[in-house]
């Protein structure tokens, strides 16, 4: 599952652990495209989660990675981009089944209510995760089926 494109953003409070998810998205060989913020300057999540969501839902990256201090801002934005599947991920195990049962092209961390190290095995096994397809198909094109009656 290596070589993927990965998109990363996050705002002033999920700056640091970027920096830290870059250096390991990098030293395992994904292609990583970094959409900002560039400092601790305080900003709005709104921009960068609109930013990564658009190149996920584009295809032009694999999947996207975006980060706040509690990840919900990030996340309740990126869903709004048609085509989004993000999932706000606090433990290993959410992270493993938003990929196998909703696959989730977006996941969303929360800087400041999980530690980094853990942050770290949650990307890890979001990334090594494949969608089990089968019965869950029919319930993502429902999903689909809400986007475009309310979208
Ligand atoms: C910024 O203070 C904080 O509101 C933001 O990082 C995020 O947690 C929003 O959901």
């Amino acid at each position: 599952m290596k070589n993927l494109k990965i998109a990363i953003g996050s705002d002033h409070a999920g700056y640091e652990l970027k920096k830290e998810l870059i250096e390991y998205l990098h030293n395992n060989k994904y292609e990583v495209f970094d959409e900002g913020t560039n400092s601790i300057e305080r900003c709005d999540y709104v921009d960068f989660a609109k930013k990564v969501a658009i190149k996920v839902a584009k295809k032009e990256v694999d999947r996207g990675i975006l980060i706040c201090g509690t990840g919900i801002g990030m996340s309740i934005a990126s869903n709004k981009i048609k085509g989004i599947k993000a999932a706000l991920c606090v433990t290993e195990y959410m992270a493993k089944f938003s990929r196998l049962h909703n696959n989730s092209n977006i996941l969303c961390l929360g800087s400041r209510t999980v530690e980094t190290r853990e942050n770290l095995k949650i990307v890890k096994i979001w990334l090594e995760t494949d969608f089990e397809g089968g019965r869950h198909i029919p319930r993502l094109n429902k999903i689909e089926d809400l986007e475009k009656e309310n979208l």
